[in-house]
Order: structure tokens, then sequence, then C-alpha cells
């Protein structure tokens, strides 16, 4: 972005926010310059709702609960959205999926963070899965959103041995501490316009990437 206008996004949590954490991190630490105008959850009990009070970011809770029909919750979501007209959508977190017509109402402007190294383990329950497959590597992704689950393409990747010993808990916190990384990373390449979505491609410095970058783990 040029000028002072920092790039705005929304945070879309359902828990403890760790991710939403390490993003508010590196905006404190100044290698992030965006505008956190709002932390979404589904979940009023949230605790990232919490850190995102401490750090004076506005919260938006939509008690997923008080719905009596998903078509109801997704209206109220895509219209918060709407109001809030952020430039990224940044999923951390958020355990729902998003009606198609609101990822279709921000073209190239949603990412997410799954933790696998898709396409493997696209849905629920990755560490568990990677591990009764004796995998020999997990990790985590950042993608774009389109409206298929975990589908679109991936920016960036970060890569960790499976050990072992290794046990879900133990995978996830090595898999975690990736996330903290990678994603205020690929916010960033947003924010200085170096990442688009085009085409259903992602492109990164005026390039078409066919496969994401892959970090290894340092072990
Ligand atoms: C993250 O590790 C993220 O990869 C995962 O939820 C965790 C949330 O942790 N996301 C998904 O499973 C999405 N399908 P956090 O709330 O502490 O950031």
């Amino acid at each position: 972005m040029s000028g002072d206008h920092r790039l705005q996004i929304a945070v879309l949590i359902s828990g403890s926010g760790t991710n939403l954490q390490a993003i508010i991190d590196a905006v404190d630490a100044g290698t992030l310059t965006v505008e956190i105008i709002a932390v979404i959850s589904d979940r009023p009990d949230a605790l990232g709702l919490d850190r995102a009070k401490r750090a004076n970011i506005p919260v938006i809770a939509i008690n997923y609960a008080d719905y009596a029909e998903r078509n109801s919750y997704d209206a109220r979501l895509d219209s918060e959205l709407k109001k809030l007209a952020p430039d990224l959508i940044v999923l951390a977190g958020y355990m729902r999926i998003i009606a198609d017509a609101t990822v279709n109402a921000f073209p190239g402007q949603m990412i997410n963070v799954h933790p696998s190294l898709l396409p493997a383990y696209p849905g629920l329950n990755t560490y568990k899965r990677a591990l009764a497959s004796k995998e020999q590597h997990h990790g985590t992704t950042v993608h774009f959103v389109i409206p298929e689950l975990d589908a679109g393409p991936s920016i960036i990747q970060y890569r960790v041995k499976i050990a072992t010993n290794e046990t879900e808990q133990t995978l996830r916190e090595r898999v975690q501490l990736g996330e903290y990384l990678i994603y205020p990373q690929a916010i960033q390449w947003f924010a200085e316009n170096r990442l688009a979505f085009e085409n259903g491609q992602v492109v990164k410095d005026g390039q078409i990437c066919a496969a994401p970058k892959i970090i290894d783990a340092h072990e």
C-alpha cells in the first residue's frame, strides 16, 4: 500500500487465537504493516477475543448457537464483513465453512491457515490422520480461500519431519510454531502488493507460483 494507508484486515477466529496473537505481535514489532480493524468469532467465549480486547482491537462475537439455521448465521457474517469492507480477510483457526456467496464477494481477499501440507489432509483431525498414515512429514499451509473446503491454491507451507516418538500434541506444537512465522509473512506479502490471486493461481512478485514456498523446520 502507498502512503499512510495500511492494509486493513479482519481476522476470524473460533478458539484460542494464538495465530491472532502472532499477527498482533508482528504488527507491534513493525514487521507486519497492517491495521487489524476487527476480530470476529463465532463463539463468544473464544479466548482469542480477550487477546483482541487487550490489543484494543474491536471485536464482533456472532454466537453461532443463537442462530436457528446456518443460513441466518451466514447472512449475519456476510453483512458484518461487508460493513467492515476489509482489504483482506484472515481466517485464523476459524472452524466454520464460509458460505460460497461470502467467499465470492471477496475474490482473492480471503486467506486461511490449515494444519496440513495441502492438498494432503483437508478437513479435520489432520495430526491424527498424518500420524496414523505413518507420514514422514506434516506441516501447515497458508492458502487462498475458494468455496471448496481447503482447496484454494497454497501460498506458503511450513514442513516438519515427524519424529519416531511423535504424539498429536508434540506435532501440533511444532507445526503451530511454524504458523506463527508463515502467516504474518504471507499477510505482509499481501500488504506489500507482492501477493495476489489471479485466475485461480497464486501470483508472487509478478510470477505465477505452481507450488507454494516451503519452509523446513530447523531441527
Ligand atoms: C491453528 O493451528 C490452525 O491451523 C487450525 O486451528 C488452529 C487454531 O489455533 N485451523 C484449522 O484447523 C482450520 N481448518 P489458534 O486459535 O490458537 O490460532
